[in-house]
């Protein structure tokens, strides 16, 4: 179960979409002739459960209210920016709290529906964390697992939610909750023990860092493949032949820290550490999340950025910043991966990060270099990329100066480094390790199983309805 279906319409038909969650699990799905329960990205359409590629299907309808209230509003202007450090302010509203309430006790409810005796249920993200509960309250024989993509944060951020509490105990309802790194467990135990009043070792065992990752084997097949190839020295080519091409791809938001990166690949230009005749920069912004308020904002702000670093830098040949508002495929994505001399990643906060864990694949045997932000999940493995703290515009400036300037031997041998510890642990490695430890029989005095209402705990075989 996860906010999106695994699928993307095209007229009337279905296609998988793209992506390492989706390649991941759709597999699996298959195999176990399990079902994907999410949105099918319309608004005020009811779809009846379908198959495609294999898998069984459960659309969950939203109003157009609902989108604005759940989807925009709640999740993504009130968890989005709490859990990445509150890079813009979240607009608590209680009208958005009580329909993810209610959008939540939906989801749940086709998951009860849907789930055969003994089922394992995985939920995934922040938009789904009160399902966990309100379906253990209604099935005790399924397993149920919760796996967080985003940041967990800390108690003092976690604090000003005024439903923090209705949101740790829907997550609690869970056998097992998985976060991508180890100081996301930490956070999410001071949170049960300040809010909960759980102690840190009942909550422990239940808790677990579970690194997302790529899948190796389809990047490495489209990056050794000569269409691959071509594409990308056509890309190369197009760019403008520079001596030095680094390039940024990111969804279009706000906790990439794109503006930060343009700041101090201006600053380059000025100090003349870089040549504008010789270098470019290549940013592909994913447009993302259009009809929320900051997002329009940071799209000014980068695209004002870019037009004022043109003016300033550009020829009448091109622009040194090439900038492009568009998603590309995934064989067009390795091709610049391939045709790129440096990866910036940046980010203010971040989960993951799967861009740098792809990058670093597909260039396993080509070298390069990877500028990461030591606020990205990935940085917890990738010790050899360029790490930099993108708020330190002095020191991001010398990452990307270091990075320019890399001895081809280091860079090959970072870069392999790097691939190789991607490929210990790719996606589907990700997903078996979850599922495995799923499947663990959970301990009976485990706090999971109980339930606080108010003021009192009780357990759950004494609530026969949680949530509503
Ligand atoms: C992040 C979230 C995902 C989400 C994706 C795209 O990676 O963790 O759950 O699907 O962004 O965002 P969107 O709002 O378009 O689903």
């Amino acid at each position: 179960m996860a906010n999106r279906l695994p699928v993307d319409r095209c007229k009337d038909s279905w296609h998988t979409a793209p992506g390492g969650l989706v390649s991941a699990l759709a597999p699996i799905v298959k195999a176990e002739s399990g079902a994907w329960i999410g949105w099918p990205g319309t608004c005020d359409e009811t779809i009846e459960p379908f198959a495609a590629d294999g898998m069984h299907l459960v659309p969950i309808p939203l109003s157009c209210e609902e989108h604005r209230q759940y989807y925009e509003g709640f999740s993504n202007a009130v968890l989005w920016p709490l859990y990445h450090d509150l890079i813009v302010a979240p607009q608590y509203r209680r009208d958005w709290w009580r329909t993810y309430e209610a959008v939540n006790a939906r989801f749940a409810q086709a998951a009860i529906e849907t789930a055969a005796y003994g089922a394992t249920i995985w939920i995934h993200d922040y938009h789904l964390q009160l399902v966990p509960r309100i379906i253990r309250s209604q099935r005790r024989d399924v397993r149920i697992g919760f796996f967080n993509h985003i940041p967990f944060p800390s108690v003092e951020l976690l604090a000003q939610l005024p439903w923090r509490e209705a949101v740790l105990n829907g997550l609690l309802g869970a056998d097992v909750i998985g976060f991508q790194r180890e100081s996301d467990v930490t956070n999410f135990r001071n949170a049960s023990q300040r809010f909960l009043g759980i102690s840190p070792d009942r909550v422990s065992n239940v808790l677990g860092a579970y690194p997302i990752s790529v899948d190796v084997d389809a990047i490495r097949e489209a990056a050794e493949s000569e269409s691959v190839a071509r594409l990308s020295r056509q890309l190369r080519h197009d760019l403008g032949s520079p001596d030095v091409l680094m390039l940024g791809i990111d969804r279009l938001d706000y906790t990439k820290g794109i503006p930060h990166r343009l700041r101090a690949f201006e600053e380059l230009l000025e100090d003349r550490v870089l040549a504008p005749e010789t270098t470019v920069l290549a940013q592909v912004a994913v447009p993302s999340r259009e009809g929320i308020g900051a997002y329009q904002d940071l799209r000014d702000e980068v695209e004002r950025l870019v037009g004022r670093i043109n003016g300033r830098f550009g020829t009448l040949e091109r622009g040194v910043v090439q900038y492009f508002h568009q998603s590309y495929s995934f064989e067009a994505t390795i091709a610049l991966y391939l045709a790129a001399d440096v990866l910036l990643v940046t980010s203010l906060r971040d989960g993951m990060n799967l861009v740098a864990k792809e990058f670093v694949t597909a260039r396993k045997r080509r070298g390069g270099a990877l500028i990461l932000s030591e606020f990205a999940g990935a940085a917890d493995e990738l010790h050899r990329a360029i790490i930099v703290n993108p708020h330190d515009i002095s020191g991001l400036k010398n990452g990307m100066r270091q990075a320019t300037s890399l001895n081809g031997d280091d860079a090959h041998e970072q870069m392999a480094a790097m691939a190789a510890t991607v490929e210990d642990n790719d996606v589907h490695h990700w997903a078996h390790s979850f599922l495995n430890d799923l499947q663990q029989p959970t301990d009976a005095s485990s706090p999971l199983l109980k339930i606080s209402t108010g003021n009192t705990t009780r357990t759950l075989q004494e609530v026969k309805h949680v949530g509503r």
